[in-house]
Parts: C-alpha cells; sequence; structure tokens
C-alpha cells in the first residue's frame, strides 16, 4: 500500500512526502524533473530515514504510468505534477494546457483502470480570479483567470469534479493554497526556481544571499495601507500537513472536498520585506517598479472550512516561514546545484 505523489521532487512535493513518511506512509514518486533535482529525494531520505521509490517518468506517457500502477500497490495519488511559471504560461500556452490537463486526463484514465480513485489535486487561489470580497470562502464564485496557468487549474478542478460527479467511487479534495514560502527545518529541501525567480520570497533571498542585486517591488499605489499587494503567505511545511490531514478524509470516502489552504493573514510586499529583514538582520535593498500584468490588489483566505473539516489549521507565522525560507537558501546559496 503505497501514496502516489506526481511532482514529489518539486518544492511542495518533497515536503509532502517528508511529512507522509514520518505520518506512516510509503511513498512512491513520479516526476519527470523539468522542474526539479533528483536530489531532493535523497535529502528527504535523509530527513526521514526512510527510502523513497521514484520513476523517472512523465504523467503524460501513459506506458510508464501503466507500469508503476502495476509494480506498486497504490492506493491514492497526490498530484502535484505541472508546469506553475505564470508568465512563461502566457508565452507557452500549448505547452501548458497539453503538460497539465493532458498529463492529469492521461493520470485520470491509468488510475480508473487500475481501480485507484483517490486523488488530492494541487490547485490554487488563481482558480478565485479578482475576488469580489476577501478573505476568500470556497464558496466564493470562481473567476476569470488572468493567464493560461491559472485556467489550467480552473479547467482541472472542472473536470475532477465532472468526474467524481459520474462516478461516486471517486474521493476527490482539491486544494487551493495561497502563497506557499518558506522550507523544511533542516534546511536541506527548499525551493529552487529556474533562472531569476518570478515570486517574491525566493527573489528575496536571492538577493539576501548575493545573487541578485536588488528587488522590485512591483507597484506601490494599490488600494491597500501602504500602496504594496496583500497575500497569504503559508508556510510550506503546514501545506505539507494538509495533504496528509486530506489523505485522512479520502479514506473516510470525501466524495469531493474542496479547502483553501492559507493562514488567513494577509501581509504586503513591504511587510514580507520587513519581516524578512528582522527575522535574518539581512537588508533587502529594493525599489518601487511599474506594477506587475495581472496582480491584484489583496488576497487572503478564510481557511475555516479546513479547520471544521480536516482539523487543520497553519501553525507558522510569517516570521518563522521568512527565517526557514533563508536557513534554506543560506545552507544552499544555489539551490541544489553544488
Ligand atoms: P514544482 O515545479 O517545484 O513542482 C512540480 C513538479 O512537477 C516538478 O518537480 C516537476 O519536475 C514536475 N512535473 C512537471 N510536469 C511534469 C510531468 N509532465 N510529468 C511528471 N512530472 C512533472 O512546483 P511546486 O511549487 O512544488 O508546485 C506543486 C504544485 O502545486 C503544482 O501543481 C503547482 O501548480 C501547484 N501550486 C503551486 C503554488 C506555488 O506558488 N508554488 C501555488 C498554488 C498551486
Ligand atoms: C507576491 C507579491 C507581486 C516578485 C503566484 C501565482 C499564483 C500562485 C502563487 C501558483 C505580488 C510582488 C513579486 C517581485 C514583487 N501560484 N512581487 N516583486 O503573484 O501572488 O501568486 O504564486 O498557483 O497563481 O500567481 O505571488 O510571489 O509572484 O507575488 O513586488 O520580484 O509580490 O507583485 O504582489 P502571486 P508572487
Amino acid at each position: 500500500m503505497a501514496i502516489l505523489v506526481t511532482g514529489g521532487a518539486g518544492y511542495i512535493g518533497s515536503h509532502t512526502v517528508v511529512e507522509l513518511q514520518n505520518a506512516g506512509y510509503d511513498v512512491v514518486v513520479l516526476d519527470n524533473l523539468s522542474n526539479a533535482s533528483e536530489k531532493s529525494l535523497e535529502r528527504v531520505e535523509k530527513i526521514t530515514g526512510k527510502k523513497v521509490t521514484f520513476y523517472k517518468a512523465d504523467i503524460l506517457d501513459r506506458e510508464a504510468s501503466e507500469e508503476i500502477f502495476s509494480k506498486e500497490q497504490i492506493t491514492a495519488v497526490i498530484h502535484f505534477a505541472g508546469l506553475k511559471a505564470v508568465g512563461e504560461s502566457v508565452q507557452k500556452p500549448w505547452e501548458y494546457y497539453n503538460n497539465n490537463i493532458a498529463g492529469t486526463l492521461t493520470l485520470l484514465d491509468v488510475m480508473r483502470k487500475h481501480n485507484v480513485k483517490n486523488i488530492i489535486f494541487s490547485s490554487s487561489s488563481t482558480v478565485y480570479g479578482t475576488p469580489e470580497q476577501i478573505p476568500v470562502t470556497e464558496e466564493t464564485p470562481k473567476g476569470e483567470c488572468t493567464n493560461p496557468y491559472g485556467w489550467t487549474k480552473s479547467m482541472l478542478e472542472q473536470i475532477l469534479m465532472d468526474v467524481q460527479k459520474a462516478d461516486s467511487e471517486w474521493n476527490v479534495i482539491l486544494l487551493r493554497y495561497f502563497n506557499p514560502i518558506g522550507a523544511h527545518k533542516s534546511g536541506t529541501i527548499g525551493e529552487n526556481p529556474n533562472g531569476i525567480p518570478n515570486n517574491l520570497m525566493p527573489y528575496i533571498t536571492q538577493v539576501a544571499v548575493g545573487r541578485l542585486k536588488e528587488l522590485g517591488v512591483f507597484g506601490n499605489d494599490y488600494p491597500t495601507p501602504d500602496g504594496t499587494c496583500i497575500r497569504d503567505y503559508i508556510h510550506v511545511l503546514d501545506l505539507a500537513d494538509g495533504h496528509v490531514k486530506a489523505l485522512k478524509k479520502i479514506e473516510e470516502n470525501a466524495g469531493l472536498c474542496i479547502y483553501n489552504l492559507g493562514t488567513g493573514n494577509g501581509y504586503s510586499v513591504l511587510e514580507v520585506i520587513k519581516n524578512f529583514e528582522e527575522a535574518t538582520g539581512i537588508k533587502i535593498p529594493y525599489s518601487i517598479k511599474p506594477r506587475r500584468e495581472g496582480d491584484i490588489p489583496a488576497n487572503y483566505a478564510n481557511a475555516e472550512k479546513a479547520y471544521n473539516e480536516i482539523g487543520w489549521k497553519a501553525r507558522y507565522g510569517i516570521r518563522e516561514m521568512c527565517e526557514d525560507s533563508w536557513r534554506w537558501q543560506s545552507q544552499n546559496p544555489n539551490g541544489y546545484e553544488d
């Protein structure tokens, strides 16, 4: 009996593998390493002292998935595999729709063939588009996404809901993550973006470690208290814990469930910089740049449903997220590359 974690060598996946192993699950990872290093899994094994069964494979490759499902006793799938760079998705929409949507359809087909009908899917707060009111609950209507990446999440949610509706043997849990940051307390696994980071925290840590000169703050004329955008940053260890709790729910025949995974607290870009500086003692030089296209002024979660139904609540605050992001970056200035 094992849990298949697609995309398990990646940022959130590797942290979730740790939590799963710590909770006593056997884990099989499928990852094509398009945005990850196998070293993350070696380090996971060091942290937990347990073996990870790894298949370098693509979710688009039906035969490879078939082989995994034939060989391993998979009972549920946690599906992280996907491309996730917002800007790149605007340039390469076909690649994003193909990888994320065709890949997931192939995976679902192999799953049903092998009678594995339990899936936890990595969705995103991006499916709310520009929400009419915040904090957003799971009842907040989904909105217009501003990029193909976001649409893949929104469409895949719909696909998974329809699959579950047509066949009640399926248990589908959609987890809508807010802004994941932070790293494992050991500082040995963490976020390792290719090239110049698009997201705020890896940009800050790369400035702190001297790889980048200064941070650009995208806009300070938003209708927020300090003019910069507000987001709900969530520690990756809390996210990982959310998946273990969701798995327990799956084991109770969940049917279809949707949960926001956020802290419920919003921080502006300037507040994140200030917290990082206070947590680390390192000054982050920054300058104000024009707004970034597609950014919304503020977004944060109401995560009470996850607490009420699966007993999940974020444990870590922004200060610890900054400390842990920095521990990872400072111990691994070049990520998984030596
Ligand atoms: P990541 O890029 O670190 O992890 C994704 C993993 O999937 C990578 O290891 C990559 O190699 C693998 N992968 C991609 N396409 C694949 C394919 N066709 N076959 C097999 N493996 C493939 O990203 P992450 O931040 O860990 O995100 C994990 C999931 O969570 C993604 O689905 C992402 O869209 C979603 N998500 C991420 C965030 C975020 O801000 N990090 C927020 C909301 C949702
Ligand atoms: C946060 C804030 C930026 C970089 C993205 C995806 C979303 C989800 C999470 C996957 C914003 C500002 C950023 C920089 C800055 N991912 N910023 N300078 O855009 O809220 O969400 O990741 O599902 O779909 O869109 O996160 O970290 O990019 O930005 O000022 O160099 O930091 O403008 O206000 P975002 P982010």
